[in-house]
């Protein structure tokens, strides 16, 4: 796992800007999963400046977001397809089928979304943000590692923090679905985003606490391939020798 604390907000959102854009530039197709929530949105507002500045095509690209609410009007401006378009994907010249979701019906094996995964030939690079209490995607405390995709109920701590996006918390909605750990760990590089100091314990716990599956972005210290950046903040906690300051 490596580690990259930024000083300035700025000089984050510019190395994960020039990050996407060195992912997506190369002559193959490419398979990014994409996260919702506070900690991408200025993120993909520079991706799209950048897209316009550079007349940058996305011919090659192929998202796979995270997770989907259930039980919300799939015109809610929350659910997270409503999301992604507003931020990034009405700004950026993306076909839309090119654009996943898991599914959300319901008597659907949401495992399909893995196994489409598989059949796209996995994705090669994974964007995670990690909520307060330490899940990934929206796997929350108590997820099995070994999950596929799958629905869950989210914790209270987990809708109140999102009661942001939302008029009340009564609003919020009381499930998801969402990628699988085991889907997420297999995904070819991860890139977690961690901002402010309310994500400064859980970053903690995913770096020195227990691998276990109260502690689910723990796991990702067995994966091979996985950058941690974090704002100052984020970083409180963490300790000086593990962290390349920038
Ligand atoms: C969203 C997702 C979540 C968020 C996490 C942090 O698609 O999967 O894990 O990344 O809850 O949310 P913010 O960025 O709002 O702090």
């Amino acid at each position: 796992m490596n580690i990259k604390v930024f000083s300035h907000d700025e000089a984050l959102v510019i190395y994960l800007t020039d990050l996407f854009f060195e992912v997506i530039s190369q002559d193959n197709r490419v398979n990014i999963g994409l996260a919702t929530g506070s900690t991408f949105i200025d993120v993909y507002q520079s991706i799209i400046e950048r897209s316009i500045k550079n007349h940058q095509s996305f011919q090659h690209l192929y998202t796979f977001n995270l997770d989907e609410y259930v039980d919300i009007d799939e015109n809610h401006p929350q659910t997270f397809k409503s999301f992604m378009k507003h931020h990034l994907f009405n700004g950026i010249d993306l076909p839309d089928n090119q654009t996943h979701f898991p599914p959300t019906g319901s008597n659907i094996d949401y495992a399909c979304y893995d196994e489409l995964i598989e059949r796209e030939e996995g994705i090669d690079v994974q964007f995670l943000g990690i909520g307060t209490n330490g899940h990934i995607g929206f796997n929350e405390p108590g997820t099995a590692f070994d999950s596929k995709t799958h629905k869950i109920t989210l914790d209270e701590s987990t809708r109140e923090d999102n009661n942001k996006f939302f008029s009340s918390i009564d609003e919020v909605p009381k499930y998801a679905v969402t990628m699988g750990i085991h889907t997420i760990m297999q995904s070819k590089r991860i890139i977690l985003v961690a901002r402010g100091l309310h994500k400064a314990e859980a970053v903690y716990n995913m770096l020195y606490g227990d691998i276990c599956e109260d502690n689910p972005a723990s796991i990702l210290r067995e994966h091979p391939n996985c950058l941690v950046l974090l704002d100052k903040d984020a970083a409180k906690l963490v300790k000086r020798s593990c962290k390349d300051e920038t």
